[in-house]
């Protein structure tokens, strides 16, 4: 009888990702509309100590030892700081520590990441998707791309690393810059990762013709630089590569293809949403309610039960490229990146 999130076809999750809320303060063209969604109703989102309370069940009952908070945009919670160090504080059942990430679009984290470090916050992803003030605009739909190159700033002063920045690569906008997004962020010290576009955005205008696909990144790249293998992936979703140019190290970069070269097979990962369900997969049709049964009194071993139920489900892969596939039932801003 195994204790941990186990699924019917052997694999094991241990990495948590926590969605903090539904809401955005950018308008990515490849996840929402310029005009937002309708939100999570409020009584519906769980409280910090709720989300504590499913994050202390995971690290003590079913072998989850490291845990991301996402969203939406997890920085629009002011109780971070609190969720952080609640996190951090708790241990796995043979005495270790929780590793703890943070995936955010960086505006505002300028301000906040001294505080996050001190709440015991591990290392940080941010989202950039261009380094051109006009092209940020025209992909976010905010002009806020200073903030988010202070945001990366101020992680690294504070020790948040490594810091990471992922790049969604959208024909005819950015898919001409990754070269110049690849040397930035090795001479920055942070490791870029280029991301295939999946089909869960809002509003369901995914074309796979439009999609740029990492072999036509991995082309781009080579152009201009040669790309050494970094080695064996893991449980990792990003293929990685030394940069080389000119028979210099420059740093490493990711490609995340998650569509054209899925890594379900190797999945280690598990999803709470904002409002309460466990979800075993980014692509799960549906969730499992947790608030209902954490509301209603339910105890620390029910919630894993259930949870555990959750997960024997679990599909083998996403299956994008079945005739049957059908998306999840809510956009990935609302199931958590
Ligand atoms: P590290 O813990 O730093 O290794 O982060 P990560 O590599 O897991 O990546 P991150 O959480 O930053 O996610 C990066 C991208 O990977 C996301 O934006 C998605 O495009 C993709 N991704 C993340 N989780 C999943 C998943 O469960 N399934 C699939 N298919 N793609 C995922
Ligand atoms: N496909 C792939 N990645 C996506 N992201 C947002 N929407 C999608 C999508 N449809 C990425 C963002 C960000 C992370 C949280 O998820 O670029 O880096
Ligand atoms: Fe916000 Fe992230 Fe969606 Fe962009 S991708 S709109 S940053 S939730």
């Amino acid at each position: 009888d195994d204790p941990g999130l186990v699924d019917r076809w052997g694999r094991r999750a241990r990495d948590l990702r926590v969605s903090l809320t539904d809401r955005c303060n950018l308008r990515c063209s490849y996840c929402m509309p310029p005009e937002g969604l309708p939100w999570l109703p409020d009584p519906q989102l769980l409280q910090a100590e709720e989300t504590l309370r499913l994050v202390r069940v995971a690290v003590e009952r079913l072998g989850v030892d490291e845990v991301r908070f996402t969203g939406g945009e997890p920085l629009l919670r002011q109780d971070l700081p609190e969720l952080v160090a609640g996190t951090a504080a708790l241990r796995t059942p043979d005495g270790r520590r929780v590793r703890t990430a943070l995936t955010t679009n960086g505006v505002g984290l300028d301000r906040r990441a001294a505080r996050l470090a001190a709440a015991g916050l591990d290392r940080v992803t941010v989202s950039l998707d261009t380094l051109d003030r006009g092209r940020y605009e025209r992909i976010t739909h905010r002009d806020r791309l200073a903030a988010v190159l202070r945001g990366i700033d101020a992680a690294l002063t504070h020790g948040l690393d490594p810091v990471k920045v992922n790049a969604l690569v959208v024909r005819g906008v950015n898919d001409d810059e990754t070269p110049e997004l690849v040397r930035w962020a090795c001479a920055l010290g942070v490791e870029l990762r280029v991301i295939e576009h999946m089909p869960l955005d809002a509003h369901g205008d995914w074309d796979r013709s439009a999609m740029v696909t990492a072999e036509e990144v991995l082309g781009r790249l080579r152009a201009v630089f040669r790309l050494a293998p970094v080695g064996a992936r893991g449980s990792a979703p990003a293929e990685r590569w030394y940069v080389e140019e000119g028979g210099r190290r420059l740093g490493t970069v990711g490609v995340i293809a998650s569509v054209t070269r899925p890594f379900c097979g190797d999945c280690d990962r598990v999803r709470l949403t904002a409002d309460g369900q466990v979800r075993n997969c980014l692509f799960a049709a549906h969730g499992t309610d947790l608030r209902g049964l954490l509301r209603g009194g339910a105890d620390d071993e029910t919630l894993a039960e259930a949870w555990r139920g959750d997960m024997w489900a679990k599909r083998a892969g996403h299956g994008i490229d079945d005739p049957s596939f059908v998306r999840p039932d809510r956009p990935m801003s609302a199931i958590g990146g």
